[in-house]
């Protein structure tokens, strides 16, 4: 399947769900991480959560400073955020299951993030005022269910929502930001 084929996009149920913890790092999880990586690589995304190819497990993974011939993956099993803190930063974020569109989403400016590597040892991510700090809660609101736009005042939920059907029906891809 063409990578971007294999991205769930909005709006769909499993975009909505409460991913399950990975009991056990098996080789079908390994392949599950290549397979988002190469997803993401191809889409041109910073970040992609299992939810967004469909598998309903807590995997994510990251890279916010790739370029063409160097790539620094992070991929994170069971994440969970211990410190959420700082001033709220609001920055526009993309998602790759709504091409077309960026949202302006308001977070905490400083993380913590505790989680498993496939070795399955625990590691301690913390990132502040940057990409990778907006990154890590992005994508790990995608295994409790929540997507961008859920960070948005209902009205503003529905404007935004309008403006990504219309860039779907444009003919938007996943990869594709908006204004
Ligand atoms: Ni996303």
């Amino acid at each position: 399947m063409a990578p971007a084929e294999d991205i769930v996009l909005a709006p769909d149920q499993r975009l909505k769900t409460e991913c399950a913890p990975i009991e056990e790092i098996t080789d079908e999880i390994r392949d599950l991480a290549d397979r988002m990586l190469e997803d993401m690589y191809a889409t041109e995304g910073c970040g992609l959560a299992a939810p967004q190819v469909g598998e309903l497990v807590q995997l994510v993974v990251i890279d916010v400073d790739y370029t063409k011939n160097k790539r620094n993956p992070y991929v994170l099993v069971n994440p969970r955020i211990v410190v959420a803190d700082g001033e709220e930063r609001e920055t526009g974020e993309g998602c790759l299951s709504f091409p077309g569109i960026t949202v302006r989403v308001s977070r905490p400016s400083h993380v913590v993030v505790e989680a498993r590597n496939l070795d399955g040892d625990l590691m301690r991510y913390e990132a502040q005022d940057n990409l990778m700090a907006v990154c890590l809660q992005h994508e790990i609101d995608h295994l409790h269910g929540v997507t961008m736009v859920d960070h948005l005042r209902p009205l503003q939920r529905v404007r935004k929502m309008r403006e990504y059907e219309e860039a779907l029906a444009a003919g938007a891809k996943p990869g594709e930001v908006g204004e």
